[in-house]
């Protein structure tokens, strides 16, 4: 929604893209034919009521912006289809795949992890899960925490040699 998720996806795609071509693309770009070439599929989206976003959510993000003390600013698409619009749409896909999420601080029982359920979808998909779901995380403004970048950068470092090694 506000850009966190996006930033992370590009560090993540830094990392694997040490070693790999990478192509980081929204779902509503995220076609079969992109499916159909990759060696490894990276799905990720921010925490919304403890769980992958929806439209409802989507929506009050969207009004949550509109708040002048904020600051926040809205992706273009941001109010289209999501991760798990995207994910319950798929057919069966023997892909390798790792989910993340941003979220914010603190246990991921009191926060919640969108990367759970997506990693959950990913296997009911039959995608070959490779990592453990991972969580970047966003201070109680919405801003992705300094750290986070490099974090994102070796997750994804980590992932390729996992794709290089099998
Ligand atoms: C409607 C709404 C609900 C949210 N619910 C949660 C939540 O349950 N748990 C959490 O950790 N963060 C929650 N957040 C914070 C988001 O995770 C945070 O805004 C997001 O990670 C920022 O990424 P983005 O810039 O890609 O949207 C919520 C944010 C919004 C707007």
């Amino acid at each position: 929604m506000y850009g966190n998720t996006h930033h992370v996806a590009d560090a993540i795609g830094a990392g694997l893209g040490t070693a790999f071509d990478v192509r980081v693309v929204p779902v509503s770009l995220a076609g079969p034919e992109v499916l159909a070439e990759a060696d490894l599929v990276v799905v990720g989206g921010p925490t919304h009521a403890h769980g992958m976003s929806r439209a409802a959510t989507r929506k009050a993000a969207v009004e949550a912006a509109d708040k002048p003390a904020g600051g926040l600013k809205v992706e273009p698409g941001a109010l289209g289809p999501g991760l798990r619009e995207w994910l319950e749409a798929l057919g069966q896909y023997p892909v390798k795949a790792a989910a993340f999420d941003t979220k914010m601080h603190g246990p991921a029982a009191l926060t919640g992890r969108a990367s759970k359920g997506a990693d959950r979808l990913l296997r009911a998909h039959g995608f070959d899960v490779v990592a453990e779901p991972e969580s970047f995380l966003v201070t109680r403004q919405d801003r992705l925490d300094p750290e986070e970048t490099s974090r994102a950068r070796d997750w994804g470092a980590r992932l390729a040699a996992i794709i290089a090694a099998s």
